[in-house]
């Protein structure tokens, strides 16, 4: 019998035998999973593709040019992920190499948590349980931890795209104002929102709430200039990529009271560290990158994953590629 093409795998997700069986990719291929509770490093990584027809990637693993060429095999780099920017596409589509990989299926989850940030950033709830659990808690008092007015406030988002669209669908339903950037005259006006220029979102809106892909022209996207546009009261979410937001000048601009909260599902860098400035700071939130983190939604990340893999493993058009 002819040797199996190889796959590697680079981390354990959920449902994953299940979706290889379901996509006949079980028997077919030699497939190797990484079932460290960490990423592969950059050696191992290079190590195990070697040889590999396939893989399937998380947005921890850099996929670089070197990368591919140390697997001259591979066909297709299935991401179980929207964002890419962790894969060199260019270097991909140069090698006639398939990307893959998830947007739509974790659309809802990501724009749930952008709004589980908002509110928590806008009532306190962490500072409020922690104080409770600490033993803080006196009495009933009419001036402890208040919060902002979501009802009638401006939300701002940046990146009106898929994910954007469904947080202005629930902004609509807390009564928000909607500022959108650059969305078509179209999908304003389908779904109400107010289109508005880089400079006035950053002026007006009360919550900024952040979608853009990280690409060469969003790193840093949010500095010094832009937090010294904001009001001094605006709480700024950020759901895309840690990148987006210059770190040290969130810092400054926090803890000198130009900006009144940071809500972050992702950090610059990833983990953060327990000893950056920013975890020192009362008025900055930190989640760690939970966006999608919801059951159906790893399992229809994985589903959606597996069916690239298999589509570019057998030559098929994949249901979502990142790469022309
Ligand atoms: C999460 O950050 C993703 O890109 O899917």
């Amino acid at each position: 019998m002819a040797d199996r093409g190889r796959i590697f795998i680079t981390r354990r997700i959920v449902d994953l035998d299940e979706a290889l069986q379901r996509h006949n990719l079980s028997d077919e291929y030699a497939i190797e999973v990484w079932e460290g509770e960490r990423a592969p490093d950059l050696a191992t990584l290079r190590q195990k593709v070697q040889g590999c027809l396939g893989i399937l990637t998380q947005l921890t693993d850099p996929i670089d040019a070197a990368l591919m060429d140390a697997a001259p095999t591979l066909r297709v780099i299935s991401q179980c992920a929207v964002g890419v920017n962790n894969i060199d596409l260019a270097a991909a589509t140069q090698r006639g190499i398939a990307v893959g990989h998830t947007p739509g299926v974790l659309t809802d989850a990501t724009a749930d948590m952008t709004f589980a940030l908002l509110l928590t950033a806008a009532r306190h709830v962490v500072a409020g349980a922690d104080y409770v659990r600490a033993g803080k808690w006196q009495g009933w008092s009419p001036t402890l931890f208040l919060g902002k007015a979501v009802q009638g406030a401006t939300l701002g988002i940046l990146g009106y795209g898929r994910i954007g669209q469904a947080v202005a669908m629930r902004a609509k339903g807390f009564a928000m104002r909607i500022l959108a950037h650059r969305p078509s005259p179209e999908r304003a006006a389908q779904d109400g929102v107010i289109a508005a220029d880089f400079e006035t979102l950053l002026r007006e809106s009360d919550f900024l709430s952040l979608h853009v892909p990280l690409r060469a022209d969003t790193y840093h996207l949010i500095g010094a200039r832009e937090l010294a546009l904001m009001k001094p009261d605006a709480v700024l979410i950020n759901m895309a990529r840690g990148e987006v937001v210059d770190p040290q000048a969130l810092y400054q601009a926090l803890s000198e009271g130009r900006l009144g909260m940071a809500a972050l599902d992702v950090t610059e860098p990833e983990p953060i560290p327990a000893d950056h400035p920013l975890l020192s700071l009362p008025n900055c939130l930190i989640v760690p990158h939970l966006g999608s983190a919801t059951v159906e939604t790893r399992r229809a990340m994985t589903e959606l994953a597996v069916a690239n893999l298999a589509a570019g493993l057998r030559g098929a058009p994949l249901i979502h590629r990142a790469n022309p």
